[in-house]
């Protein structure tokens, strides 16, 4: 299972990639807009930042929502770095969108899924990626990990090469289930990739060795 970090955080970012183990970075407008990054230039710049922090897909999520507009953002997007991502709602022109760009070899990650139907229409579209949001549901009431489940088993018994993307993660759990189900990447908080290392064992168990240790 890859590993993304979802935020727009560049200290963030950096220190998850310092672990070695970063494949890639996810953001959304909410999280840009809480880096204070604001307009085109900006916007631009601060991918181009990512991108080179991070050797891996980064996700850049177009800010309209009418076809042609998404086209002509989605364009400028991936032009920053070959390794943008360009990041489109789940509606009726994102599906158009969609299909645009994998017909013009412009990767895609399909965000705001919350249903196995989203995630074919997606896959059918050529995304990418799809981004089932599983924190959200959760706090809705219903089970997020069951749709990464239901997706894994649609993709496989159809041979769609879209890969899921367990987005909207809250805590290391999140991570062990996404994993254990098959996602093919999780995009987590920094909290929760630093929440795996943690056991109280593995603090008590160091302690005893570090003292121990002085014996020797
Ligand atoms: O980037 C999309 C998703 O991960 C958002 O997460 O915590 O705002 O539901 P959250």
């Amino acid at each position: 299972m890859k590993f993304f970090i979802d935020t727009g955080n560049l200290a963030q970012i950096k220190e998850a990639n310092d672990l070695g183990i970063l494949d890639g970075v996810t953001t959304n407008p909410t999280l840009m807009a809480k880096e204070g990054i604001k307009g085109e230039e900006a916007i631009a710049q601060h991918y181009k930042a990512i991108c080179e922090l991070v050797d891996g897909d980064i996700s850049a999520e177009v800010l309209s929502v009418d076809f042609d507009s998404m086209v002509a953002e989605g364009k400028k997007l991936a032009a920053i770095h070959p390794n943008i991502v360009v990041k489109v709602p789940m509606i009726k022109d994102g599906v158009k969108a969609i299909k645009w760009f994998t017909d013009n070899g412009i990767r895609t990650n399909c965000t705001l899924i919350f249903s196995a139907g989203q995630a074919i229409l997606a896959a059918k579209a050529g995304a990418t990626y799809v981004s089932p949001f599983i924190g959200r549901i959760d706090d809705s009431g219903w089970d997020g990990m069951e749709l990464i489940g239901q997706i894994r088993h649609i993709f496989d018994v159809q041979n769609f090469k879209t890969e899921i993307l367990a987005a909207s993660i809250r805590n290391a759990l999140h991570i062990i289930k996404a994993a254990e189900l098959g996602a093919d990447v999780c995009t987590c908080p920094l909290s929760s990739i630093l929440g795996l290392l943690k056991h109280p064992l593995t603090d008590i168990g160091l302690a005893q060795f570090v003292e121990d240790a002085k014996k020797m």
